[in-house]
């Protein structure tokens, strides 16, 4: 026990701390500091960074199982989105950081963590700034919507009759994220995205696995048509670029 530091127990399972604290109130009671807001866990169930992330590698870890039910994971990653604490001092460097970003025009992107199966970032926005449309190659994502308001499209890239045939995606959604919501997608579904900021905007983004190079080559941005194609609803054409 002697070789156990304090991110080992953060990154235990609740159950794990549980099981443990029976034997070891003492780092019972570190793991309730750890895995809570200022040694409480609220009636909301707001929960720290660190317990964020352990909640979320546990759950991203399933990608690795033959089968991984990615339908049920942003279910599940969208739910410890909305409980994460904010407020969290060690998220106030990240935030900090943003500011240096104001009035560059364009949209900025900062790391807050990196793992095997997971990654995420701090993406913000001004005012009428906007991502064009793009996918996230076999990837599934979560988008807390931590400050602001922001216009999410979504699409689903139809398969193509044949080689020559036009490159069709069926926009399946068009939402309004403001503080507190969450936009998914998975690698069928949703997966290509486009977002324009009402106002500054802060998002939280999840990634399940996290981008590698391969993704990075795989990924692609589309130039959308504004009007439908052949008149048909919410199917636009598209070219890559
Ligand atoms: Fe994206």
């Amino acid at each position: 026990m002697d070789e156990y530091n304090r991110r080992h127990f953060i990154r235990t399972s609740i159950p794990g701390f549980l099981g443990l604290g029976l034997a070891l109130p003492s780092i019972t009671a570190l793991a309730t500091r750890a895995n809570a807001c200022y040694g409480r866990v609220p009636e909301h169930g707001a929960i720290n960074w660190d317990a964020f992330l352990t909640a979320v590698e546990k759950e991203a870890a399933k990608q690795h199982l033959d089968q991984w039910d990615q339908v049920d994971y942003v279910k599940k990653a969208a739910a410890l989105a909305l409980r994460l604490n904010l407020q969290d001092p060690a998220l106030a460097e990240a935030f900090e950081q943003t500011k240096n970003g104001l009035g560059n025009e364009r949209t900025d992107f900062y790391k807050l963590e990196k793992q095997q199966s997971f990654e995420i970032s701090l993406v913000q926005f001004e005012k009428g700034e906007k991502i064009s449309h793009h996918d996230h190659p076999g990837m599934t994502g979560v988008l807390l919507c931590a400050t602001g308001k922001v216009d999410v499209w979504n699409y689903d890239l139809l398969e193509q009759q044949a080689e020559d045939s036009p490159l069709l995606l069926s926009q399946t959604a068009k939402n309004t994220l403001q503080k507190g919501m969450v936009s998914t997608l998975t690698s069928k579904e949703r997966n290509i995205h486009k977002l324009r900021a009402h106002s500054l905007t802060q998002l939280v983004d999840i990634f399940a696995p996290p981008y590698n190079k391969e993704r990075i080559r795989k990924s692609t941005w589309y130039q959308v048509d504004t009007e439908p194609y052949q008149g048909k609803k919410n199917i636009y054409q598209a070219t890559k670029h």
